[in-house]
């Protein structure tokens, strides 16, 4: 099987161009299940049901969460009436789905979005519990349930939180991809030829930014240490994605290649 992954979409901009890329790449490539991380989608700040019903509409199957499952208040109490929304399943103050099994082409598969703990700052630290003992949990619990590929939003800041949850996972899940980040990084491999990795698919959003942020806001805040208000760039978008190719007897991961377009 083939599936398509994307990297955090910010803003209207990234909006845009997941809709002019995701179709043109469900298709030319055959992919069977897609994945999109959307917590910066509404103006940058993370989701709310416009952009849920938006991502949705433009072909992803689920779509997974952050940090940002906090800003918007309105949202608190409807992700867990979104079936296709997922949110961070270590987050221990909210009540939403963590993880999701779709069955697919004859194949049963389940997406899981976890929160790191490494410098995420401090609400997310007191709010939210071990992302490593959290997916030992998962796993257990999902065991019954016959499942064929396991992929895994790993949602954190840390590029070594993120490489050590890949070992942890390796030949227990088909995929840990990391997101957060915003920028892709060049590390993709399938560890011990049975777990794809990648430390972050990247963003889907404005390009001449900093991680989506108007970059003179960003240089106010960096330069001059002054408080400014958060303002997404509307900057055209960049596309940024990884596709894991699957051997559909052995349920192994055969290949990840990055996706990074202008
Ligand atoms: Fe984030
Ligand atoms: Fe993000």
């Amino acid at each position: 099987m083939k599936f398509l992954i994307v990297g955090d979409v910010v803003g209207s901009s990234g909006i845009s161009k997941l809709s002019e890329e995701l179709p043109k790449i469900r298709k030319e490539e055959n992919i069977d299940y897609c994945i999109v991380n959307g917590e910066n989608s509404a103006n940058g700040k993370g989701i709310r049901l416009k952009e849920y019903n938006k991502i949705l509409s433009i072909g992803a199957d689920v779509i997974t969460m952050g940090n940002h499952v906090y800003y918007r208040k309105e949202m608190i109490n409807e992700y867990i009436k979104l079936p296709k929304l997922l949110i961070p399943e270590n987050i221990t103050n909210l009540k939403a789905n963590g993880h999701i099994i779709e069955n697919i082409k004859g194949k049963r598969i389940c997406t899981i979005n976890l929160i790191g703990k490494a410098c995420m700052g401090d609400k997310l630290e007191q709010n939210s519990s071990n992302p490593f003992k959290k997916i030992d949990e998962i796993l257990e619990q999902i065991k019954k349930e016959s499942v064929d590929y396991i992929f895994l939003d790993f949602h954190a800041e840390a590029t070594a939180e993120k490489i050590a949850m890949g070992y942890f996972l390796e030949g227990k899940v088909t995929c840990v991809f990391g997101t957060h980040t915003h920028v892709q990084t060049s590390d993709e491999k399938i560890i011990g030829n049975e777990t794809a990795y990648i430390t972050d698919v990247g963003m889907t959003g404005p390009s001449d930014s900093v991680i989506g942020l108007k970059k003179e806001i960003a240089l106010k805040r960096f330069v001059n240490e002054e408080y400014a208000k958060y303002e997404c760039s509307t900057n055209n978008s960049i596309f940024n994605a990884i596709i894991v190719d699957t051997d559909d007897t052995t349920n192994k991961p055969i290949k990840i290649k990055r996706i990074n377009k202008d």
